[in-house]
């Protein structure tokens, strides 16, 4: 695992960014997996803003989602379809057919995340693989204590992710209690995974998913598995990190 230490959210969002775009230059027809949530915002509007300068060109990128709201329409704003669409996709020029959020509309679930597979499939498998951390160590939607070999499926939200995210919604009851999320194997087969995380918030997650014990119960512990991790965070969510592993 290689650690990036940033100064601050912008710094840890530049330095993101900059591990993206190398992939979309490098290989111009990448797959890209790709998060919501408040973190990863600020590395989409850099990639946004180095494409607009013409350094970027995303039209033969394909991304895939990690995660959606089961039973959220595309219009709804707190739906992650929707929020990529806002945060990302309009503003570059990646082909909209070309990118996939698991179908949180379709209401059989096992359908929705079987295709959802399947298009990761198609695609041939994900090139980079952008995560955020739960404050509880979640990955995707996969929260503590699920089996770590699963691939795309419906999970239950627990109740302190529902109440993480019900700072999105008017009230908590508004938050779906559903899930779609890419399990933990697909996410494990990406070939590069990027990790972001800011705040003190974020720092016992941090400390937990990749210097404490791998185990179900810290479901980001599964990426010390993984043969290609880069983690970029700032200072703070840095603070429980052992000082050996900051020293490179
Ligand atoms: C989002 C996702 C979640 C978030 C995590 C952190 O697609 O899958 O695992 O990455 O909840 O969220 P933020 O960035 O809002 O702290």
């Amino acid at each position: 695992m290689r650690i990036i230490k940033a100064k601050d959210y912008q710094d840890m969002s530049r330095k993101a960014a900059n591990i993206i775009s190398a992939q979309v230059i490098m290989k111009p027809n990448c797959v890209l997996g790709l998060a919501t949530g408040s973190t990863p915002i600020g590395t989409y509007a850099q990639l946004i803003d180095w494409y607009n300068k013409g350094d970027l060109d995303f039209s033969c990128v394909s991304s895939v989602n990690l995660d959606e709201y089961r039973g959220l329409d595309h219009s709804n704003p707190q739906s992650y379809y929707y929020f990529m669409h806002e945060n990302l996709f309009k503003h570059v020029n990646i082909r909209p057919e070309a990118t996939f959020v698991p179908d949180g509309t379709n209401m059989d679930a096992d359908s929705a995340c079987a295709a959802h597979e399947e298009i990761i499939r198609k695609l041939g498998g994900i090139d980079l693989q952008l995560l955020g951390l739960g404050n509880n160590g979640h990955i995707g939607f996969n929260e503590p204590g699920q089996a770590f070999e699963k691939d795309t499926h419906c999970v239950n939200l627990t109740q302190s992710t529902i109440e993480a995210n019900s700072r999105f919604f008017d009230s908590i009851e508004d938050v779906p209690t559903q899930a779609y999320t890419m399990g933990i194997r697909s996410i494990m087969h990406a070939k590069k995974i990027l990790v972001v995380a800011n705040g003190e918030g974020k720092a016992d997650a941090v400390a937990n998913a990749f210097f404490g014990p791998v185990t179900p119960q810290v479901p980001g512990s599964i990426l010390q598995m993984h043969p290609n991790v880069t983690l970029v965070a700032d200072e703070a969510a840095l603070a429980k990190v052992p000082a050996w592993a900051l020293k490179q």
